[in-house]
Formats: structure tokens, C-alpha cells, sequence
């Protein structure tokens, strides 16, 4: 079964930004670490990094029309994306939110997450963990 990974704005930088909160993967890692633990559970992951919140949203519409379970990391958007918490909350299909940091331990404008009272479940502060989390707890939701 197909599942989208969409991941967020500066998400593709994780090479220069500070790894002591964001884990040591550089994207091309963290994408091969979602793919081969999507594979071990039966998914394939179909992986996506938008720095344009126009385009996550269509791929949520996208995701809403084919029925695909999502894992989303909203990055900065999770704390203020109005259209993208509505176009999240459109799916039918399980969405998880995940974070690399765990963001209420951080910045207190990063408390808010506007995403997380559309998703089934938030798993966040585990670093590239997080994504292999969020897959098996799709695996779990799916059945
Ligand atoms: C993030 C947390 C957000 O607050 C931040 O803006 C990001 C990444 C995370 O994965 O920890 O860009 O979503």
C-alpha cells in the first residue's frame, strides 16, 4: 500500500541545521530511512519536500482523492497553516503529524501545533525515530 510522506519548509537543509535538535541525517538519509522502514512494514513510501504551502496542499488534496494514508511534518507551518490544517482535515485516510524535535519543549510559538487536532496521533522529539514510529503506528491504525 501507498503511503505520502510530506514533508515541510527547510526539511531539505537538514545538513545545516543544527543537529542537536534535528538529528544527524542530511535529507538524502532521512528519505532513505522513511523508504527501507515503509518497506519492512508493506508500505511504499512515496516521499515529498515543499518548501510552498500551495503545493503541500495539493498533494493533501491529492492524498484526499486517492485515499492515501499521510505522515506529515508541517515544519514551520505546523504552528500557524490554517489551510493546510483544512486541507488535512479533509483525508479519510489515517494522518499522522511528526516532528524530529519535540517542539513544546522549545520556543513557546512552537507550542501550538494547528495540525495536530486533525491528525490521528503526533509523534514528535525522536529525532529521525519519529518517522519510523509514525510508520509502524500507521501500520497499527491500518491493520
Ligand atoms: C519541526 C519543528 C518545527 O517547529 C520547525 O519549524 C521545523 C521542524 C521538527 O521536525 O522538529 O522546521 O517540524
Amino acid at each position: 500500500m501507498k503511503i505520502l510522506v510530506i514533508n515541510g519548509p527547510n526539511l531539505s537543509r537538514l545538513d545545516i541545521r543544527d543537529s542537536s535538535i534535528y538529528g544527524d541525517l542530511n535529507y538524502g538519509e532521512l528519505k532513505n530511512l522513511i523508504e527501507i522502514s515503509a518497506k519492512s512494514h508493506g508500505f511504499e513510501a512515496d516521499i515529498r519536500q515543499s518548501d510552498d504551502e500551495a503545493t503541500i496542499i495539493g498533494w493533501l488534496h491529492e492524498a484526499v482523492d486517492k485515499k492515501y494514508p499521510v505522515i506529515i511534518n508541517p515544519a514551520a507551518f505546523t504552528h500557524y497553516s490554517y489551510a493546510i490544517r483544512d486541507a488535512a482535515e479533509l483525508l479519510t485516510s489515517p494522518l499522522i503529524e511528526v516532528h524530529l524535535s519535540n517542539p513544546i519543549s522549545r520556543e513557546e510559538f512552537r507550542h501550538t501545533s494547528v495540525i495536530s487536532g486533525v491528525a490521528n496521533g503526533t509523534i514528535a522529539g525522536f529525532g529521525p525515530n519519529s518517522y519510523v514510529l509514525a510508520i509502524i503506528a500507521l501500520k497499527n491504525l491500518i491493520g
